[in-house]
């Protein structure tokens, strides 16, 4: 499988794995609850959810709680992304987590949203955060 594509059964499979860490979510401030799931390199997926804090900009984003899982398990490489959101309006991951994604993700992986329904549109990284800064910028010779 080239690191681009996703089969059917791992979507489903991250989809199931994001709406279930959605339920969990801790958002008694915004009440909009996000669930995301994260694919690595193994073919493990990783999931997280959003944790709000009473000191607001303390609060955790789903994605980046996805992968700290994915990097407390021993992987640095996520080969796709699920992320669910609350309502109608299909969640994009916020900018701080575009590039948090940016730190372990190809700039052609696939990030895919969607809500309690149904599929949303699916963007690859670089879509959503063109024209990056990322590690290889700090690889100086
Ligand atoms: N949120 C996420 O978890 N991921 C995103 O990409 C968008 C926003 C959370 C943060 C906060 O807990 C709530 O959604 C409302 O902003």
């Amino acid at each position: 499988m080239t690191p681009n594509l996703l089969d059917n059964d791992l979507q489903q499979q991250l989809l199931q794995a994001a709406r279930a860490a959605r339920l969990q979510a801790y958002a008694p401030y915004s009440k909009y609850r996000v669930g995301a799931a994260v694919l690595d390199d193994q073919g493990r997926i990783h999931a997280g959810c959003n944790v709000e804090n009473a000191a607001y900009p303390e609060g955790v984003c789903a994605e980046a709680s996805a992968l700290s899982a994915m990097v407390l398990a021993g992987s640095t490489h996520a080969r796709a992304v699920l992320v669910v959101g609350t309502g109608g309006a299909w969640v994009t991951p916020c900018g701080g987590c575009r590039q948090k994604l940016r730190e372990f993700c190809a700039p052609d992986a696939p990030i895919l949203t969607a809500n309690d329904t149904a599929m949303g549109p699916r963007y690859t990284l670089a879509q959503l955060l063109p024209e990056s800064f990322g590690p290889d910028h700090l690889n100086t010779p």
